[in-house]
């Protein structure tokens, strides 16, 4: 759902940082939670749900689709309708603010013999659909969209759906995903082929809801086939924390002076945790405290201390699908860096939430950084520690991660910063202005 009116926010230096920091479920896990909780035949329990507007916005959506979703206590629970079973919503579907949410949920429902219309708010009604759209028409999909492939968007799903063997162009696990989904009720097998790794929630998933999903490295890149019209077996889940909220208090403390913060329970599966290993490499005082397994998937507590010595590096580019939620906060630390850190293979910024490449430039340029871009690179010059100037107010595009990325900035800034709008802060990270200023960081709101 779109949010109120603009909440511009402040934050300024304020001392160290120091606590307990106890960031919410991981997002993409809970969205899949959700919607295979929904495909699967029975209740489905989940705890640890991220209760953020983006996941909240696919509840509603799969409750649409005729699924039954309801919080009981703490847990999250999902009578699901069983592979196949989804119904003909009776209204749009609106996915806010949210493309995993919009294009994972085409996907499961583009291989049902109805048709569904999705919008969203003015970010997510400027990204391109036709990366999902193309696929799910090889299945017998249909969709009608504005020009450019944009929300709203009516998808007439295949009444015959065939199962397909597609290989993604772009690197992306909501396109990988949407087409796993749409293949769970086509019959045989479908086949998606990537040329580099992305997250692999979906596939985890699946097989844990009994799907057999099997992955194979081969020359091609990364094949992941699935057997069609499983029986999905209900599950209780565990939703790890999400590492890329995780971030926003980890980088603050590397570069405000003097703090000291742990960030418990971190789900550290590789194909998200790039940016931790880029931290450590730029010399960041950063460790994995009681490293263990919990539901399948690597989890440490993360220390993170202030580290005034980071030195900027090229980020490896094979590393980009493993970090891209994260390039926004490291161009922060970037800037508090010595030398320039320069970030290459990165075209997929320029359609996330907003142009993430010229979002973060146009604010740390107006900061006292010097930043340059191309269409898939960017550079930024570091001035070390205390060099940012700050004194600026930043656009955010209705984006969150730009919203934390500066007031992260603004906390470690000579002169407060300022983000004009902090409302989409809620989509990923409700808490967060609780949790940062419970560490000792100082917010202020701006009187209109
Ligand atoms: C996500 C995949 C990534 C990421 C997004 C969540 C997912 O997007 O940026 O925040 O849950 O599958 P792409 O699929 O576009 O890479």
């Amino acid at each position: 759902m779109s949010h109120g009116p603009s909440r511009p926010l402040t934050a300024r230096a304020a001392g160290p940082l120091r606590g307990e920091a106890n960031v919410p479920g991981d997002k993409s896990i809970s969205h899949r939670a959700l919607i295979l909780g929904a495909m699967a035949e029975g209740e489905t329990r989940v705890t640890g749900l991220l209760e953020g507007q983006d996941v909240l916005d696919t509840g509603r959506a799969m409750r649409a689709f005729g699924a039954q979703v309801d919080k009981q206590g703490d847990t999250w629970v999902v009578q699901g309708v069983g592979v196949g079973g989804l119904m003909e919503p009776e209204d749009l579907i609106d996915c806010g603010n949210s493309g995993t949410g919009v294009r994972l949920l085409m996907g499961a429902a583009a291989t049902h013999g109805f048709s569904v219309t999705y919008t969203g708010d003015a970010s997510l009604r400027k990204r391109p659909m036709a990366r999902v759209t193309d696929p799910l028409a090889l299945f017998g999909a249909q969709a009608y969209g504005r020009s450019g492939g944009r929300l709203p968007m009516t998808v007439v799903g295949a009444s015959e759906p065939v199962p397909v063997r597609y290989a993604t162009p772009v690197p992306s696990a909501q396109v990988k995903s949407a087409v796993l989904l749409a293949g769970l009720n086509a019959p045989g097998e479908t086949v998606v082929i990537e040329r580099e790794a992305t997250r692999d929630h979906s596939e985890r998933m699946l097989t844990g809801f009994g799907a057999e999903v099997s992955v194979e490295q081969t020359a091609e890149g990364r094949v992941i086939t699935l057997q069609g019209q499983p029986t999905l077996r209900p599950q209780a889940i565990v939703v790890p924390r999400d590492p890329s909220s995780a971030a926003f208090p980890v980088c603050a403390a590397l570069i405000v002076p003097g703090s000291d913060v742990l960030v418990p329970n971190i789900g550290l599966n590789p194909t998200r945790a790039g940016l931790f290993e880029t931290l450590r490499d730029m010399g960041a005082d950063l460790t994995y405290e009681n490293p263990r397994e919990e539901g399948g998937e690597p989890v440490a507590d993360l220390r993170a201390r202030f580290s005034p010595n980071l030195r900027g590096i090229e980020v490896p580019p094979e590393r980009a699908a493993s970090m891209i939620d994260e390039y926004p906060i490291l161009s922060v630390v970037a800037s508090q860096a010595e030398g320039t850190t320069v970030m290459r293979g990165v075209a997929e910024l320029r359609v996330k939430e907003c142009d993430r490449i010229d979002a973060m430039a146009t604010g740390l340029r107006a900061c006292g950084i010097d930043v340059r871009d191309g269409d898939d690179w960017w550079e930024v010059d570091g001035r070390g520690p205390g060099g940012l100037r700050g004194g600026a107010t930043v656009a955010i595009h209705l984006d969150h991660r730009i919203a934390m990325s500066f007031l992260v900035a603004g906390m470690a800034s000579a002169e407060a910063i300022t983000v004009d709008d902090a409302g989409p802060i809620a989509t990923s990270f409700p808490i967060f202005e609780d949790l940062m200023g419970s560490l000792g960081a100082q917010f202020d709101s701006v009187a209109d």
